[in-house]
């Protein structure tokens, strides 16, 4: 669908701009601490602006009434913190997670939705482009630059704390299971945008295999190195979880997490 252009010098109250944007609209609520006085300083290529807003409504007035659409985008600049008026590229990806997760709440046709969710992430067009990192592990050093790797993808993609630490998370405890019991291997952390967005975790090696891993998925396994506890709680942290192996034949485990 054809949008307003996003960006453009900031508007005195939307005075300027797209017609769409000169309608006081719902969304003239000022966050403390904005910065009036720095507003002149802002580079117009910098500032989103109260268009995105408008841009928002547009998107979601297909799909909700005006009320319900009304409540979600208030509801999502308070939980992200945005100065509508003064919003910039990183508050934007935060307005739109938020509204996202207002829009789940209400779309229930999973179509509708997804068409939601993708319109709404067409509007993001500085979104990062997805990134892979990769760690080669041999040892708890290297596990810890596979969390930081994770933790600075985390931060890219704007994911929320409790996500990022389930991510870390599972960072580790595959890391250390490829320096226990294989000795080494690799750590990748990628971000993917596309069919949703999620942060993947590849962490593969040539070890020794799992010969016994329903056992180990079931709960019933007895570990003589740790609880016993690593791949299953992975498996509970994460949203999708595969693992290939074979004695003698290495580990490949990949999980992922969606960031809606
Ligand atoms: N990469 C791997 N290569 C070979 N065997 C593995 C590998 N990862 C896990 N295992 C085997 O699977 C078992 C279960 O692993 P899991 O991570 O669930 O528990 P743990 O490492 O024994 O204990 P914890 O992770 O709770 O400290 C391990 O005891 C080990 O025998
Ligand atoms: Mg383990």
């Amino acid at each position: 669908m054809k949008m307003p252009p996003r960006d453009g010098p900031p508007s005195s109250g939307g005075a300027t701009g797209p017609p769409s944007s000169r309608s006081p609209g719902p969304l003239s609520t000022r966050m403390p601490g904005s910065p009036s006085s720095a507003r002149g300083a802002l580079s117009p290529t910098q500032v989103v602006g109260r268009s995105i807003t408008d841009q928002i409504e547009t998107v979601l007035a297909q799909f909700l009434s005006p009320a319900v659409r009304k409540s979600v985008i208030d509801c999502g600049i308070r939980q992200a913190r945005v100065d509508p008026l003064y919003a910039r590229e990183g508050d934007l990806r935060r307005l739109l997670v938020e509204v996202k997760r207002g829009v789940k709440l209400f779309v229930r046709d999973q179509a509708q939705l997804d068409r939601c969710i993708t319109e709404l992430g067409e509007l993001d067009h500085a979104a990062p482009a997805p990134r892979e990192i990769t760690i080669e592990v041999r040892n708890e050093e290297d596990v810890l630059r596979a969390r930081s790797a994770g933790r600075e993808l985390c931060i890219e993609h704007l994911v929320s704390d409790v996500l990022q630490t389930k991510i870390v998370t599972a960072i580790s405890e595959l890391g250390r299971n490829i320096v226990r019991y294989a000795g080494n291997g690799q750590v990748i952390v990628r971000s993917l945008t596309s069919p949703m967005r999620a942060i993947e975790i590849v962490a593969q090696d040539h070890g020794p295999g799992i010969s016994n891993l329903q056992e180990i998925l079931s709960g019933k396994y007895r570990s003589r190195h740790g609880m016993g506890a690593g791949l299953r709680g992975t498996k509970a942290l994460m949203d999708a979880f595969d693992v290939k192996t074979a004695p003698g034949a290495g580990t490949t485990v990949t999980v992922r997490k969606y960031l809606g």
